[in-house]
């Protein structure tokens, strides 16, 4: 499936000089989410995923779907104040702005395989800082996965050794 045809790209959102590459169409299309999705439960699968981690927010609209069909648990990494109990923190730069991300203690069991699944990979400084977290707890990260990377900014550089999956490159 040409999954292109479902990215709106907008020049200069949310800031001048920025192509924000929207993946609203693809979400609202039932064929191309599913499709999308299944890619990624495949690759979950291979990779022998027992936990998937998004980052806030739109880590939540990839990462869901696959945990639910694959029947596994889903945590959320979010940015900092939103999350009720203890939590590890990690600041981190991305292609406009910086933020801190947060993810509870007990949002992985020790050893467990974990996957991070994403929108989009832009400079690698939301995935490496969500990695930094769950290893941090003890995680294996076994994969990472989005629907699209942006590859002029390198985000891969940020990851060195692990393995990354993706369905669209602009
Ligand atoms: C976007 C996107 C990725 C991240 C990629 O999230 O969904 O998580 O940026 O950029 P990076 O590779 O340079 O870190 P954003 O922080 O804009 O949050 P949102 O999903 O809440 O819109
Ligand atoms: N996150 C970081 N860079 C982005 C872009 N160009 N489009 C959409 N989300 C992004």
């Amino acid at each position: 499936m040409d999954l292109k045809k479902y990215i709106a790209s907008v020049p200069d959102f949310p800031e001048k000089g920025i192509v924000f590459r929207d993946i609203s169409p693809l979400m609202a299309d039932g064929d191309a989410y599913a499709y999308a999705t299944n890619e990624i439960v495949k690759y979950a699968k291979e990779k022998g995923a027992e936990m998937i981690i998004g980052p806030e927010a739109r880590g939540f609209i990839v990462g869901c779907p696959v945990a639910y069909a694959m029947n596994i648990g889903f945590a959320p990494a979010r940015k900092k104040g939103k999350l009720p109990r203890e939590t590890v923190e990690v600041q981190y730069g991305l292609e406009y702005g910086s933020d801190v991300l947060a993810l509870h203690k007990d949002a992985i069991k020790p050893g467990q395989k974990v996957l991070v699944c994403d929108d989009l990979l832009a400079t690698g400084g939301t995935i490496a800082a969500t990695i930094k977290m769950i290893e941090e707890l003890g995680g294996e990260v076994v994969g990472t996965a989005f629907l699209i990377e942006l590859t002029d900014l390198k985000g891969r550089d940020k990851i060195k050794g692990y393995d990354i999956f993706t369905l669209m490159n602009y």
